[in-house]
């Protein structure tokens, strides 16, 4: 089994969420904090917290206590053009979803065209910028308020933001880099300062930024928390995913620089369908007469932990799947056809609102809505 090693370039292995927490010296989301953020919220919780997806956070209950004060914060997400998206990409962006929906919070959310020409040896800045704009399209559908919503490319934004990035880039040696992110000899330059950009959206309110990401994106806060209040910001928090396990089984993550290991948001039903019939792992018995008789595993099932994470709402469906399949009632073939039609049913709706609305919701959240119209006057000094 591969040894677990999880960084912002990096997931391998089988991960232990409870050593990350202790490693990366952040907290558990407890049930009472679950409670407190349920009694604050506007909205009921969605099933990746009921169901501690979100299993870790910095200062989530900081956020709470200030908002329940009157001081909102402000929601802040990303993503790095680096391939086609797929299914665990959207997990940050529903979370940063039902935070504004519940809090009534703008939300910024930062496209690193810069950050994946810079790290991608073969990737061309054309490339990561066209793939930029393919990505917006389909994060645009997922459905956020366009005048609550900013959304940048890198390239395109420096200019109101590089004076601060200065700034908050004189406070942070090489020695940290190299400690937070493992540069070496061999980094290019470019990938050393990078980060800096993937922080100063933690600025862009003076009040608290709090980040829906997988862990994996966690040592940036660790630099922001070092830097934030020096330069008169407050301490970003977090509120941190798991992995969406790949196709193959539970150890590493969905990546699309694996291609057999996702499912993207532009696959059709019969592509779903395949990949979760030929890859999905399985945990049912190599035989239907064994596994009638001895019942399969739904906790190493990927199709069972899809389900769990995201596509099954339904707590009481979901525990009767649950039931059926450990008892060997139900089949593989059974839960895996149940499970491609969910994902499908959710894919066909996304992909159906990227091609009516896309252009004209990037449109908005990118230049005209309310927030997007105000971040073009801004220049951060
Ligand atoms: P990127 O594009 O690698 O990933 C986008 C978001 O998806 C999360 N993620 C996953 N979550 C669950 N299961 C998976 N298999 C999985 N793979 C990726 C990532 O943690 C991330 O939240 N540098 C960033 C872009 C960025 C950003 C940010 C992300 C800029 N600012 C602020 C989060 C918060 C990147 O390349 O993400």
């Amino acid at each position: 089994m591969a040894e677990m090693r999880v960084t912002p370039w990096t997931v391998e292995g089988k991960i232990e969420y409870e050593r990350l927490i202790k490693e990366f010296g952040t907290s558990p989301i407890t049930d009472e904090l679950l409670k407190e953020l349920e009694s604050t919220a506007k909205k009921p919780l969605p099933v990746f917290l009921r169901r501690g997806f979100f299993f870790s956070h910095r200062d989530l209950n900081v956020a709470l206590r200030e908002y329940k004060e009157g001081k909102p914060f402000f929601i802040y997400t990303g993503r790095g053009p680096s391939g086609k998206m797929h299914l665990g990409h959207i997990l940050s962006f529903l979370m940063a979803k039902w935070l504004q929906e519940a809090f009534g919070a703008n939300l910024y959310i930062e496209i690193t065209d810069d950050e994946k020409f810079l790290q991608k040896r073969e990737y061309t800045l054309e490339k990561t910028r066209e793939q930029a704009d393919k990505d917006i399209l389909d994060i645009v559908a997922l459905g956020f308020d366009p005048e609550k919503t900013f959304i940048f490319k890198d390239t395109e934004y420096v200019g109101h933001v590089y004076p601060l990035m200065i700034k908050a880039a004189k406070k942070v040696t090489f020695s940290t880099m190299r400690a937070v992110f493992g540069f070496t000899n061999e980094t290019n330059v470019g990938l050393i300062f990078w980060p800096m950009y993937q922080v100063i959206p933690t600025f862009f309110e003076k009040n608290r930024a709090l980040i829906p990401c997988a862990i994996d994106q966690d040592p940036y806060w660790r630099v922001q928390r070092d830097i934030a209040e020096g330069l008169g910001y407050k301490k970003a928090a977090a509120i941190h995913g798991m992995f969406l396990p790949p196709l193959q089984g539970t150890e590493g993550k969905m990546s699309s620089s694996k291609a057999e290991s996702a499912i993207y948001l532009n696959d059709d039903t019969k592509t779903v369908r395949k990949k979760i019939m030929k890859y999905a792992f399985s945990g049912g018995q190599p035989t239907v007469k064994e596994h009638r008789k001895k019942g399969g595993n739904p906790d190493i099932d990927v199709s069972f932990i899809y389900l769990k994470m995201l596509f099954e709402e339904d707590d009481k469906k979901l525990k009767e799947i649950y039931n059926a399949y450990k008892s060997g009632e139900m089949l593989t073939g059974e839960l895996k056809d149940y499970t491609a039609k969910k994902i499908s049913a959710f894919l066909e709706e996304h992909q159906r609102r990227k091609k009516t609305d896309g252009e004209r919701l990037a449109k908005k959240m990118m230049y005209e809505g309310e927030l997007a119209r105000a971040m073009w006057e801004r220049v951060y000094e």
